[in-house]
């Protein structure tokens, strides 16, 4: 048998895709999900599931025997808006999920951990063009904080006790097969369901607000490629910036407006547009570019086709 790879927070709106892309690669047996919920069908129906809270130690323990796991992805994680609502909450599963899996490799029960940070480790203080991969970050979000403070965790983890843990700064993401919840980002994919339904769009970000985004392709080769690639030649452990796009909620609605000439947006910003005002508009990934061979296929144009390609379907 292959590897063998447990996927925590497997319902969600990555896990679901991560999910069931290492299926195809690795084999439906070879990739066990897992959740505190149940997911779609098609993740339900395509290889192994556990019930599993991220914050049981004792529970992952038990499924990483059982199943002989090596590598485990952390997928489960409250988000940016979500977070500002329950501060505690996000704390205490944002970090003892990663604090369970981090521990799990330092006994060296698995030897591979994946774990996603994001752009919101930046702040209002961060160079808001480019940002560098190494740079001030002062986040003001609990979701910031907790996502800055793990990539701490885990650079200390791999220079202390030698875990292989691999990580990336994800931007938003837009996909059409599970919907995120509780992002700041999410106003990129919910536009893509009004536009087909009802034609308009009331955005909770202002016109002219910038920022990273990525179609999810992209992120799970990218996910799946620094995964595969070998440990020395990473040369960040705390977690990689990169990009792929960066645009406004008004670039987008042209850009949807380019296929669906009625479409209509209206902007309403809500408490939301102080988080994404707080984040970078774009993300210097010149190290994931050298390090592992990091190329972007999906810009905005080809993001928004497939988008209503695969929506319209639905
Ligand atoms: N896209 C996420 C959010 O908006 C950030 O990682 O919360």
């Amino acid at each position: 048998m292959g590897k063998s790879i447990l996927i925590l927070g497997a319902c969600g709106q990555i896990g679901t895709e991560l999910t069931l892309e290492l299926r195809q690669k690795y084999g439906a047996d070879a990739v066990v999900a897992s959740d505190i919920r149940e997911g779609s069908s098609s993740l339900m129906e395509s290889g192994p599931f556990e019930l599993l809270d991220a914050t049981n130690y004792a529970a992952i323990e038990d499924v990483v025997m059982y199943y002989e796991i090596e590598e485990v992805y952390l997928m489960a994680a409250m988000l940016s808006a979500t977070s500002e609502k329950f501060p505690l909450r996000a704390w205490n599963l944002n970090m003892n999920s990663l604090f369970n899996v981090l521990n799990l490799g330092k006994e060296k029960q698995i030897d591979k951990i994946f774990w996603p940070s994001s752009i919101a480790i930046f702040g209002p203080n961060t160079p808001k063009e480019n940002t560098p991969q190494h740079t001030l970050t002062e986040p003001s979000t609990v979701y910031g904080i907790s996502k800055l403070s793990g990539e701490r965790w885990c650079e200390y983890y791999h220079k202390k006790f030698d875990v292989d843990v691999r990580s990336i700064r994800y931007p938003g993401l837009i996909s059409w097969k599970t919907d995120p919840g509780g992002g700041t980002t999410d106003y990129a994919v919910e536009i893509f369901h009004e536009a087909l339904t009802t034609g308009k769009y009331t955005c909770f970000l202002a016109a002219d607000t910038f920022l990273p985004m990525m179609f999810m392709d992209d992120a799970i080769r990218a996910t799946i490629s620094l995964m595969e690639k070998e440990s020395n030649a990473l040369t960040v452990r705390s977690s990689y910036n990169l990009a792929a796009m960066s645009f406004s909620p008004r670039q987008l609605a042209q850009s949807i407006q380019g296929y669906l000439p009625n479409f209509e947006i209206r902007y309403e910003p809500d408490f939301r547009q102080q988080i994404a005002d707080s984040w970078p508009s774009s993300i210097d990934d010149s190290l994931a570019r050298s390090d592992w061979g990091w190329i972007p296929n999906y810009d905005l144009d080809s993001t928004t086709k497939t988008m209503l390609d695969n929506l319209k379907k639905e």
